[in-house]
């Protein structure tokens, strides 16, 4: 049994101030979730103050992205190490917006991956493709080379504790969710991938989210999918009640 994990991304969005008044807003609402694990990813100049107002809950901090080098002349960088002093635990690697606008190929997703890994934060691994991808039917190409280019040279053991999140670029912030039958048979073809590359054992241990368009409104139908274990959601976790009613599908 894999255990739901429900993440915001809040991207590039919210101050110090709003974040406070954020978890001060989300903490009572989600006091008596037990069935998932919850975590929040705000930007970096947020960390510290999101895990000390998650503190007395169970909501786990992640950052949006870092670097694979411990510390170096880097500028506009920030390491593993550093998002761990923050109190941070998990990060996000390999995000769409990050692949499109900056430049990340699964070669950098992978060595920051591995960077991850070694220092002990939880990965989430972004993977997806594109509209005109999907039109030209190879969407399981590429999720097979961002999963091989992204995943490769970890152990069975790496693999199964991390996060992979499935987000077909097309349904980031338009409004157009993939079905939920859309979405596993995605995440069914990722969960091969695992299986072929890292066995059995290790591809049903590993949780993969869904992540585009999540809404209160179409939780349930994508959590009643077999191979989607949680989701990754990115506007409608800006809003304290919107993104309780997720977490409390
Ligand atoms: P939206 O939920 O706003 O579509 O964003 C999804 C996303 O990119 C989460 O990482």
């Amino acid at each position: 049994m894999r255990r739901p994990v429900i993440a915001g991304n809040w991207k590039m969005y919210k101050t110090l101030a709003e974040t406070r008044a954020f978890f001060e807003a989300f903490k009572p609402l989600v006091v008596g979730t037990k069935k998932c694990d919850i975590v929040i990813a705000p930007p970096f100049t947020a960390l510290a103050a999101a895990v000390e107002a998650a503190k007395g809950s169970s909501i786990a901090i992640a950052a949006q992205d870092a670097y694979w080098e411990c510390e170096g002349a880097f500028t506009g960088e920030i390491s593993m190490g550093m998002l761990l002093e923050t109190g941070c635990r998990a990060v996000i690697l390999g995000h769409s917006e990050r692949r499109q606008y900056f430049g990340e190929t699964d070669a950098t997703v992978n060595r920051k991956l591995r960077a991850a890994v070694a220092a002990g934060l939880q990965p989430i691994v972004c993977v997806g493709e594109r509209l005109e991808e999907r039109e030209a039917g190879k969407t399981e190409e590429v999720l097979e080379r961002q999963f091989s280019g992204g995943m490769a040279a970890l152990t069975d053991a790496e693999f199964s504790r991390i996060l992979i999140a499935y987000e077909p670029v097309w349904a980031i912030g338009t409004g157009r969710t993939a079905t939920p039958e859309i979405a596993e048979e995605a995440q069914r073809f990722i969960r091969r991938l695992g299986a072929k590359k890292f066995g059995a054992d290790g591809a049903a241990t590993c949780r993969i989210l869904y992540g585009g368009s999540v809404k209160p409104e179409n939780i349930r139908g994508l959590m009643a999918q077999e191979d989607i274990d949680g989701a990754l959601v990115g506007g409608a976790s800006l809003d304290p009640r919107a993104f309780s009613e997720i977490v409390n599908y």
